[in-house]
């Protein structure tokens, strides 16, 4: 079963969010003084937002959902991450944004959370922590309004199949989701070096995975677009550019590193 996986996580989640709030990574005193924590990219391609209900998946601990806020947008955050909420409940209250938090593994919300949004959101490094992503679908169906919007940025599933050796990158993982999941020791996260050491379980998704999860819900993709640079340094070799994206050397386009895909439902 997934849920030893995800309790682990959970851990390792509390444990990060504690990192990441004194973290240069996410400069929480930066938001607070008005940064839009939110992707450019992203904020033209989810659209206007004001005024709409908008549920935020997978929120850590919230400068994103309070930066929708930010725009116009009701906004609801949730996470599996107790420490996460708190702190994103703690920052709302702090800067007088209204916002709702939820607390909740991600399978587990439509028995937590009452109602149906007209924007659903999750972006930055979701995917690769959930088992099984049919049941991401299904969540995503049970809570977006008929004409809703679904958008969603994250790595690429065939980026995620390489780990770089050496300088160079071999495909050492799976591209489709695994039955059990990948294990990897952690030394700080991707936005800490503190001495801070772990586990943590993900789950790769091939992109046609993806869609289909949306596509059985009855949602219509409108686009998919895929991007030769990521959000984050996955890999030791990447550099990054005058906008803060992460490319491999050279800028190479040889294969995708991220992706975002904007879906209705009808
Ligand atoms: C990389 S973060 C999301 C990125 C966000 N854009 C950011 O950087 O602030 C991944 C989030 O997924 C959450 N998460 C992991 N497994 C989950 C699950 N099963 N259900 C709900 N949230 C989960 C973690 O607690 C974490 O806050």
């Amino acid at each position: 079963m997934a849920d030893e996986y995800i309790a682990s996580n959970k851990q390792l989640w509390d444990n990060w969010t504690l990192l990441h709030e004194k973290s240069d990574f996410y400069d929480v005193a930066g938001f607070k003084a008005g940064r839009d924590t939110l992707n450019p990219t992203e904020v033209e391609e989810v659209g206007d937002v004001a005024g709409k209900s908008l549920l935020h998946l997978q929120c850590h601990f919230g400068m994103d959902t309070l930066s929708w806020a930010r725009h116009g947008a009701k906004v609801t955050g949730t996470d599996l991450s107790e420490t996460a909420i708190d702190l994103a409940r703690a920052l709302a209250s702090e800067l007088g944004i209204e916002a709702n938090f939820v607390c909740a593994n991600l399978y587990d919300l439509p028995a937590a959370l009452q109602g149906q949004f007209d924007i659903i959101y999750t972006s930055g490094g979701a995917l690769w922590w959930l088992p099984d992503i049919a049941g991401w679908g299904k969540v995503i169906g049970h809570f977006l309004k008929p004409g809703g919007v679904f958008y969603v940025r994250d790595q690429h599933p065939a980026a995620m199949a390489f780990e770089e050796v050496d300088g160079r990158l071999q495909p050492l993982y799976p591209y489709w989701q695994p039955r059990e999941p990948l294990k990897f020791d952690t030394h700080g996260s991707y936005a800490s070096a503190a001495d801070y050491h772990f586990v943590e379980y993900g789950w790769t998704h091939s992109l046609g995975e993806i869609i289909n999860a949306l596509t059985a819900q009855g949602l219509h993709i409108e686009f998919l677009h895929e991007w030769p640079h990521l959000f984050f340094k996955m890999f030791p070799s990447m550099e990054q550019d005058e906008q803060g994206h992460w490319w491999l050397p050279g800028r190479s386009t040889s294969i995708p590193m991220s992706f975002s895909l904007r879906a209705v439902r009808h």
